[in-house]
């Protein structure tokens, strides 16, 4: 229903244009695919009831898409696009939980109060990757840290070890191109945010980068 909506689409290619004219990484259908396919595996693996799942992945593919309308108050009008173009056929207690978890994803004073919001926000701010850069010279990549680190990592990959009880996100960083340090300056309060997320869900939070154990 969500995937398909040509709305939806619409506002996610706009957003991702918009974004591109910014100078922002790559926040289009590979970003927010991803996302709620991270968030529809995190709920497998931590058992959470279909429900949550469901409307985890809708606020997942939908949490971008007000990009468009504005940078800085995007979670706010993505939460405000997704009441437009689905309140009406949604039952309401459903809706409001997906409208709460994209208004919620990027927010200072971020406060869980549905797991579905801490899933999207533990997908989301996992998300780096080389391929979310779209610069076209290696050149113009060394120019901006976002780029740089992007570009840096090779793999990525976000899995629950339930023996452990730990949420944890793994990455292969090229050092050759980037130190490592550069990854925390601008992923730092990201990092933070999750193990914020993770806690809500009543799991710890883990950073391993390059075999090297950092959370
Ligand atoms: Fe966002
Ligand atoms: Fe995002």
């Amino acid at each position: 229903m969500v995937k398909k909506n040509p709305q939806v689409l619409q506002c996610i290619a706009e957003s991702d244009k918009a974004l591109d004219v910014l100078g922002y990484t790559e926040h289009g259908i590979r970003h927010v695919s991803l996302v709620a396919e991270r968030v529809g595996c995190m709920s497998d693996a931590l058992g959470l009831d279909t429900g949550v799942r469901e409307r985890a992945q809708m606020a997942a593919f939908c949490h971008d898409m007000g990009n468009f309308m504005g940078r800085t108050q995007h979670h706010y009008w993505g939460a405000l696009l997704f009441h437009q173009i689905f309140s009406v056929d949604m039952d309401a207690e459903a809706c409001m939980k997906i409208v709460q978890a994209i208004a919620n994803h990027d927010k200072e004073e971020m406060k869980f109060t549905n797991p579905e919001a801490a899933l999207v926000v533990i997908a989301d701010k996992s998300d780096v990757h080389r391929s979310r850069v779209r610069t076209q010279s290696i050149e113009e990549t060394r120019k901006d840290i976002h780029d740089r680190v992007n570009y840096a990592t090779t793999s990525s990959e976000l899995l629950y070890d339930a023996e452990k009880d730990i949420i944890s996100l793994t990455l292969s960083i090229d050092t050759e191109f980037v130190p490592v340090m550069e990854y925390f300056e601008i992923f730092t309060e990201r990092m933070a945010y999750c193990r914020k997320a993770a806690a809500y869900l009543g799991k710890n939070f883990g950073l391993t980068i390059n075999n090297v154990k950092m959370l």
